[in-house]
């Protein structure tokens, strides 16, 4: 039977029902920053400005190689921002202490390859279940809401109810890099994943390569309660500023909610 998807508590998350949440990822401010070493543009300021442009959470990815967000970011964004921080990492035992130490809103698991560009597909659960067991244990006990970054496939969606996350953030990478009727067909991968996920009680998330045009149709799975976004939001900065890249997302995803008159 559908329970639907479970609240995420945070003294600071607004409580806005049926509203689909954006968690603005910053790593790519960090990457600016870095292409010179210094501390301009600052990932701090931006989520600063995210959360008076709409955004719901702040996301950031704490990479093995520190290639963007660094240690102290991390540190500031927990101490600075109002905003809950969803800590994206590898399942580590290095990333582990530090989610400890931080203890942010949220952690989402997600693979990690030193020479990859970006993450190219979710975590296997399946494969990587007895890494991935004691991790989900010993983070939900420190009070960090565990999320699972999986494709958006039936075995993955039951081994994360199975090591009891509470959270699932499916891979939306497939679907934005399709075209045509691969794109179609994409969606409804998504569509049936999220609503397999509701049933099995797992709050369910969206993600990865999201931009204007490809985010309505996600945003209108009525199962989704959270969409996590970076790379474009930060790029389309560069033309019209990141507080009206953040705000022109947050409207496509409110009219499409509003549209269809959806209740997630
Ligand atoms: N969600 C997860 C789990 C991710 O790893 C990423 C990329 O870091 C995103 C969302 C955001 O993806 P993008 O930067 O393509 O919007």
């Amino acid at each position: 039977m559908s329970q639907g998807p479970v609240e995420s508590l945070h003294p600071n998350r607004r409580h806005r029902p049926g509203v689909l949440r954006l968690g603005v990822n910053i790593d790519h401010v960090a990457t600016i920053r870095n292409a010179r070493g210094g501390r301009h543009p600052d990932p701090v300021r931006a989520a600063i400005l995210a959360a008076g442009a709409g955004a719901d959470g702040i996301t950031a990815h704490l990479r093995e190689d520190r290639r963007h967000i660094s240690d102290e970011d991390i540190l500031r964004l927990t101490a600075e921002v109002q905003l809950p921080l969803n800590l994206e990492m590898a399942p580590t035992d290095e990333m582990v202490k530090i989610a400890l130490r931080h203890r942010p809103h949220a952690a989402c698991l997600v693979p990690e390859k030193r020479e990859e560009l970006t993450t190219e597909g979710g975590l296997d659960v399946a494969v990587h279940h007895n890494v991935v067991a004691p991790i989900v244990r010993e983070l939900s006990e420190a009070g960090i809401r565990v999320s699972l970054f999986i494709d958006p496939d039936h075995v993955q969606l039951a081994v994360a109810r199975e090591l009891g996350a509470l959270v699932v953030e499916l891979h939306a990478g497939a679907y934005c890099e399709a075209e045509g009727e691969d794109r179609k067909r994409e969606l409804v991968r998504l569509e049936d994943a999220a609503r397999q996920a509701a049933e099995l009680g797992l709050e369910c998330h969206a993600g990865h390569g999201l931009s204007f045009d490809t985010v309505g149709a996600v945003a209108a799975i009525p199962q989704l309660a959270e969409l996590n976004i970076g790379h474009f939001l930060v790029g389309e900065a560069i033309f019209g500023g990141f507080d009206s890249s953040i705000r022109r997302m947050r409207a496509i995803m409110d009219n499409m909610r509003g549209a269809v008159g959806l209740t997630a």
